[in-house]
């Protein structure tokens, strides 16, 4: 097990280049199972949420060959069973994805309850299951796996409204629904950039569907996708958590390899915080230079502000003058981080779904966990503000989603290592 050292206190400097979006990657890739040929996907991230997806469809007897560091070319044209294996689906939620795409493509799928990051309640797939049932398929849970069949072989076109706005819900029925019979509408759909990507790659594959990035999406069922190639859009989340990085420590960097448009929802806020956010084409110049402002925060599906930011903006906010109200809409709780920030010398309260936070001069280093991928990191921006030496255990979590994150941070400055750690508890969690 490793964990990372940070000497923080230092502000960031230089460029960073954004990878391919995680979400959008691990929904992209379970949705090749679908398509007869080859599919090319280029900025694949490199990281182990992805290894383990494809991991799971090799193990499923497709061939995946890499190209390059971020392309991988697919060929789901004979799978050898239907069935995931029990020990890699459990680590990642988006297994559920495969529930989907298999389903779509052979009327039948076994796969293991999907795991994924804790970060506190339960995290229901009620909405996946009604979208399956409506389009035909028959629905069991037996001895730790979701069987899922389509009655006669193959599903048929529905209309289905979402009682919840799910991204999961929304792509998984967006896959099963393209090469079913007839017409699918689903209603009180989830908007955010790698729903619209999800969407592109399956069009550009063949598939008949409007909408995606509107709240009704429309799908018109085809007998079959064909090879291409396609690449995925960067990552809104990672892109935000260095701009929240730069906003904690003050300094200068260029963020590169972005679109501008899905960082609005987040530049807003950081500009409420008297950080300045210069937008070019495809990248944005962040630079904080005085004192943080106090702001609110809501997260809330896309166009809101994203709830995976929410421990990152938490963090900056922690340093800001006066008090500022962040409110988590999307999970029950995602705190869990908050009593790491307090143990770094941040004044945050937290009641239900609020968190209070008291700005304070400046956070001081400390021992601390990961806990899950977006709390993680938040733990190495607190770190890279605070002053003196801090680390950071759990350290898989944010591999999970964080391309090259050492190597990145140090490219703008950061005095940042991954060094051996024994005693790990974290990573004895019992999470994926
Ligand atoms: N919900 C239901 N029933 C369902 C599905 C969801 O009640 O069937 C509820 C959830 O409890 C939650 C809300 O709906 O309150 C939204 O959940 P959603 O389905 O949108 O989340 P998800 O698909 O499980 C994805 C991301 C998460 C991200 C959320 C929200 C993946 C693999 N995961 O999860 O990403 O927080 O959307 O944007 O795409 C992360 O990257 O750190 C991460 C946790």
């Amino acid at each position: 097990m490793t964990k990372y050292v940070i000497r923080g206190g230092k502000p960031l400097f230089g460029e960073v280049e954004i990878s391919g979006a995680k979400n959008a990657a691990v929904a992209i890739i379970p949705a090749a199972l679908l398509v007869d040929g080859v599919c090319r996907i280029e900025n694949i991230p490199q990281i182990s949420d992805v290894t383990l997806c494809l991991r799971i469809l090799e193990s499923l007897g497709a061939t995946v060959r890499s190209i390059n560091s971020h392309t991988v070319e697919i060929d789901a044209t004979r799978i050898r069973t239907t069935r995931t294996p029990y020990e890699l689906a459990t680590k990642i939620r988006a297994s559920y994805y495969l529930i989907g795409s298999l389903l779509g493509r052979f009327g039948r799928a076994e796969v293991s309850m999907p795991g994924g990051c804790n970060f506190g309640g339960v995290r229901p797939i009620d909405q996946h299951v009604k979208g399956f049932t409506a389009l035909g398929g028959k629905m069991m849970v037996e001895g730790g796996f979701i069987l899922a069949k389509a009655e006669g072989g193959r599903l048929h076109g529905a209309n289905i409204y979402l009682d919840v706005v799910s991204v999961g819900a929304t792509m998984n029925i967006m896959m099963a629904a393209v090469l079913a019979d007839g017409n699918t509408v689903i209603e009180n759909a989830a908007k955010e950039p790698h729903i619209v990507d999800l969407a592109n790659f399956l069009n550009s594959m063949g598939a008949n569907i409007r909408g995606a990035g509107t709240d009704t999406i429309k799908i018109t069922g085809v007998s079959s996708l064909h090879g291409g190639s396609y690449a995925i859009i960067p990552d809104q989340i990672e892109a935000g958590t260095y701009m929240a990085a730069v906003a904690a420590t003050g300094g200068q960097v260029l963020v590169k390899n972005i679109i501008p448009k899905h960082m609005d929802c987040i530049t807003a806020k950081l500009l409420e915080c008297g950080v300045e956010v210069e937008e070019h084409e495809d990248t944005l110049l962040v630079r904080r230079t005085g004192r943080l402002h106090r702001t609110n925060v809501k997260t809330m599906p896309y166009p809101g502000f994203p709830t995976d930011m929410q421990p990152q903006i938490t963090t900056v906010l922690s340093l800001a003058e006066g008090t500022s109200l962040v409110t988590e809409g999307v999970w029950s709780s995602r705190y869990r981080y908050v009593d790491e920030l307090r143990r770094m010398g941040a004044n945050i309260q937290v009641d239900e779904k609020t968190a209070i936070v008291e700005g304070v001069e400046c956070l001081k280093a400390a021992p601390t966990q990961a806990y899950d991928l977006r709390a993680g990191a938040a733990m190495v921006i607190a770190a890279l503000a605070a002053q003196g030496e801090s680390e950071i255990t759990g350290i898989h979590y944010i591999e999970r989603g964080y391309e090259n994150i050492v190597e990145k941070l140090r490219g703008i400055g950061a005095d940042i290592c991954e060094v051996e750690s024994p005693d790990d508890d974290a990573a004895n969690a019992n999470v994926g």
